[in-house]
């Protein structure tokens, strides 16, 4: 069909949870990219909505009629979803079963992109697909938000993340390390947890590659060679030229935390490389990147550096 001009008309992408840390990245790429993007949060987008919600959710959807579903709207609280393992379900899973149900009844051709995490990972990595190990509540819940958006045509990336947060009330773990440090204030940082993350903008980029191609499957997004939290927050202060005296190196086992964490996040990307013809980045090369942000937007130096 063709619309009154005779050109073919944008993809529209609704993008949910785009109010929050991934969202705020994403939706501007993705607008720069050419897309007709609909952004969607509880409040404060495009079409605010619950969608833990069945029929407001199928009703919104059929309002937006779009191409591709990007959903990021999840519980995000690795310690509030062991709490509340109901508002995990519901945040994680539930919602991904109310978009999918839509896709499956009303829009088969619509292609959904669900955004898990390497938090169902566990034991020593690179991680492959296949090898899943849920230690917490909220590992539990985003893989059965997967096995829910497997029900229809969908891109299932799992990943982590770090970069400038552009989201007001949100923080990644370089926001948290650089503003710490240059504030003079002390952190300790894991030297026995290991992950492999992507910086916001390669995610977004990720992401916006699998918008065009829409290419089924489970993939893995994250950077080459990973490391400890300990080593990327020394990393991050050197290529900042922080001083690290304000950092201790410890252990998950100094600190009482709710939810237990997997000690071996990091992933082997070889699957995405493959299917999109891409090369992941080094996550030194990474942190170089997202350092250049920071020096941009005048991170604050720690007193005497
Ligand atoms: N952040 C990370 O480090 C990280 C790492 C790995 C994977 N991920 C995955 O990446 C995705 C995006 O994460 P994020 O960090 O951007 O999350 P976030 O900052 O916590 O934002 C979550 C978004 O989802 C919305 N939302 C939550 N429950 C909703 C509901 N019932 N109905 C409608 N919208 C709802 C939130 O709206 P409100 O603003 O109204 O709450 C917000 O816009 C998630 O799938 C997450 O699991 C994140």
């Amino acid at each position: 069909m063709k619309n009154s001009t005779d050109t073919p008309r944008t993809d529209r992408v609704l993008v949910t949870g785009a109010t929050g840390l991934v969202g705020c990245t994403l939706v501007p790429h993705l607008r720069r990219a050419g897309y007709d993007v609909v952004a969607s949060g509880r409040s404060g987008a495009d079409v605010s909505i619950d969608l833990t919600l069945r029929v407001p959710t199928l009703r919104a959807l059929d309002e937006v009629r779009p191409d591709v579903v990007v959903n990021l709207a999840a519980n995000t609280s690795v310690d509030g979803c062991e709490r509340e393992p109901h508002q995990a379900f519901m945040g994680n899973v539930h919602v991904v079963e109310n978009i999918a149900e839509w896709i499956r009844s009303r829009a088969p051709a619509t292609h959904l992109i669900q955004i898990s995490t390497d938090q169902v990972y566990d034991g020593p990595g690179p991680h492959p697909e296949g090898t899943v190990c849920i230690v917490n509540t909220y590992a539990f819940s985003k893989y059965a938000g997967e096995l829910a958006a497997a029900n229809v045509d969908a891109t299932i990336l799992r990943t982590n993340l770090f970069g400038r947060s552009r989201c007001a009330h949100r923080t990644t773990i370089s926001d948290w390390i650089a503003r710490s440090i240059s504030a003079g204030d002390s952190i300790t940082v894991f030297e026995d947890v290991l992950f492999s993350p992507v910086s916001l903008e390669g995610l977004a980029q990720a992401i916006t590659l699998a918008v065009e191609r829409r290419t089924p499957g489970l993939f893995n997004v994250g950077a080459r060679e990973g490391m400890s939290k300990a080593e990327f927050a020394f990393a991050l202060a050197a290529t900042l030229e922080l001083s690290t005296e304000g950092i201790r190196v410890g252990t998950t086992q100094d600190v009482s935390l709710v939810a237990r964490r997997p000690s071996d996040m990091r992933m082997d990307c070889a699957r995405f490389e493959e299917a999109f013809g891409v090369r992941m980045p080094a996550l030194r090369d990474e942190i170089e990147a997202v350092v250049e942000e920071y020096v941009e937007h005048s991170i604050p130096r720690a007193p005497g550096t």
